[in-house]
């Protein structure tokens, strides 16, 4: 197998560790790509829950959801991420298998609408605290924008500081590549 571009790394850390009947969370839900990939996994017995701040995000990802007929496992929330742990049900604390983030602003939408390092990082620390023990949390960030610099950096620098008695935590990265591509954060809870 060749190197992994990102995404498919994005997946196929997720597809690891994710199963039928599990609980995941999409919290950056935009045009529904994740949302869907994630409502495939845990199947019909499982629930994805998903965020996003922006109400057209959710009505394409609905329809998304509607045409794969998944809809019933998911519930889709239009909320800041950083509330995440005020919205979900307590039912799923420390038994979530998978936390998604793609950051940044939705393909197709207002650009202006962004990510913030502020709101990011509460939602990091609530999604990591959601997770069960070997759950992931995957973080696709992007550098190419000013705001979206500053976030990444932020986003690394509180990934470094995690305790490694508790986490794995790793950044995939290409390293020659022209123009910012994007990279991952992949934290792992032990
Ligand atoms: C890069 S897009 C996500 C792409 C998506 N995962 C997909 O598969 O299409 C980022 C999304 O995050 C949303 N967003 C920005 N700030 C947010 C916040 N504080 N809470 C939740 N969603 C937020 C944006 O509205 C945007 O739709």
């Amino acid at each position: 197998m060749g190197l992994l571009s990102i995404l498919p790394f994005v997946r196929s850390v997720i597809e690891d560790h994710v199963t039928p009947g599990g609980i995941a969370v999409d919290a950056t839900v935009g045009n529904g790509h994740d949302t869907l990939f994630l409502a495939q996994l845990v199947g019909e017995e499982g629930t994805v829950y998903g965020f996003d701040i922006q109400e057209e995000a959710l009505e394409i990802t609905r329809r998304r959801l509607e045409e794969a007929n998944v809809q019933e496992r998911v519930r889709l929330f239009h909320e800041n991420h950083a509330r995440m742990a005020d919205v979900l049900p307590a039912s799923a604390h420390r038994q979530v298998q998978a936390v998604m983030f793609n950051l940044g602003y939705r393909p197709g939408g207002d650009k202006s609408i962004v990510t913030r390092s502020a709101s990011t990082l509460e939602a990091l620390e609530a999604a990591v605290d959601w997770l069960r023990p070997g759950g992931v949390l995957t973080a696709v960030l992007y550098s190419g924008h000013e705001e979206g610099k500053e976030e990444a950096q932020s986003v690394i620098a509180w990934g470094k500081q995690l305790d490694q008695k508790m986490y794995h935590v790793l950044w995939y990265q290409f390293i020659n590549q022209k123009n910012s591509p994007p990279t991952v954060l992949a934290i792992e809870k032990r």
